[in-house]
């Protein structure tokens, strides 16, 4: 038997960072927007797991090993049960890697959800979303989808109500940005600033809750946007490209490098799409809509 997970991308259309706290983590006001970008997670049994493979352009860059969240979903689901995690895990991967879209959350919620078709543990959406919480802060919304404000570490989730669909453009980049770096780089930038606690802006939640793309591109903001161009100072010639070509807001997603871009309609994002690839400043283009589902079994 094999069960198959789908599982869709994130942007942040806010990302409030407060002060490093005494664990090193910072809070968050994170307001997260799934996209329609997505990896396949397939779990099979297989003696001797977890083992995971992984197919798509980017997947010369995913780990094979413990570190891949999806394996540790399933060590950490079967370990919660008494079992053992023998379960050959296959990623099917879409989302880009390393790129402030929470590809490698998205492939641990995947894995969690679909392990535990697999094995008909029989878990509860508290214990899933708990699990998910001890694998990253990103991998709880992975899970939940849609939009919600993401609180403490960003793993204390509050659904949003949307009233429409946005129209996105990404940019992804011709290298990586370590999350923890941009971070470090988050806290180097703020030294001996006074970093107020991060607070969910209401025009943001309000234009959501409307679906008025104008509204929302006024409201957008990413905190972490200024390390981000630090480390990766070319990042400023793709958000230009894309403001350039009518997009009424860019901005660096999550921890970077990926950059996204709001547009008003399906037509609006084709022709931001199409600038953006001629413009030189970026290494590939997807369009993409939110808000998208949660992971969702789609086959088993
Ligand atoms: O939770 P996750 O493993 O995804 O976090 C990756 C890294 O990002 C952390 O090790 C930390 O450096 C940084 N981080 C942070 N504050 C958060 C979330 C992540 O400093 N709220």
């Amino acid at each position: 038997m094999a069960v198959t997970v789908r599982v869709p991308a994130k942007v942040n259309v806010q990302l409030g960072v407060g002060a490093a706290r005494p664990d090193g983590f910072h809070d968050l006001a994170n307001v997260f927007l799934a996209v329609g970008l997505y990896d396949e997670v397939t779990v099979t049994a297989s003696p001797g797991g977890p083992k995971v493979t992984c197919e798509g352009p980017d997947a010369a860059q995913v780990p094979l090993d413990g570190t891949n969240l999806a394996v540790r979903a399933a060590e950490a689901l079967a370990a919660r049960h008494g079992r053992t995690p023998d379960v050959h895990i296959h990623i099917a991967k879409d989302i880009p890697v390393a790129g402030g879209m929470a590809g490698g959350s998205a492939d641990g919620a995947g894995a969690l959800l679909a392990c535990d078709a697999l094995w008909g543990t029989g878990a509860s959406r508290d214990e899933l979303l708990d699990i998910c919480a001890e694998l990253g802060s990103d991998v709880p919304f992975s899970l939940v989808g849609g939009a919600a404000l993401g609180t403490g570490r960003g793993e204390k989730l509050r659904a949003l109500e949307t009233g429409g669909t946005f129209h996105w453009v990404f940019a992804t980049a011709s290298r990586g940005l370590s999350t923890p770096a941009v971070f470090r780089e988050f806290d180097r930038l703020a030294e001996g600033l006074d970093i107020p606690e991060p607070v969910a802006s209401e025009d943001l939640l309000g234009a959501l809750a409307e679906g008025d793309p104008d509204a929302l591109a006024a409201a957008v903001s990413n905190d972490l946007q200024p390390a981000a161009l630090s480390l990766f100072p070319e990042l400023a010639d793709t958000l230009a490209a894309g403001r350039s070509a009518g997009a009424l807001a860019g901005l660096v997603s999550g921890s970077g490098p990926t950059t996204a871009f709001l547009t008003r309609d399906p037509e609006s994002a084709a022709k931001v799409a199409e600038s953006l690839r001629s413009s030189g400043t970026c290494r590939a283009v997807r369009v993409a809509s939110g808000p998208a589902p949660g992971a969702t079994v789609i086959s088993a």
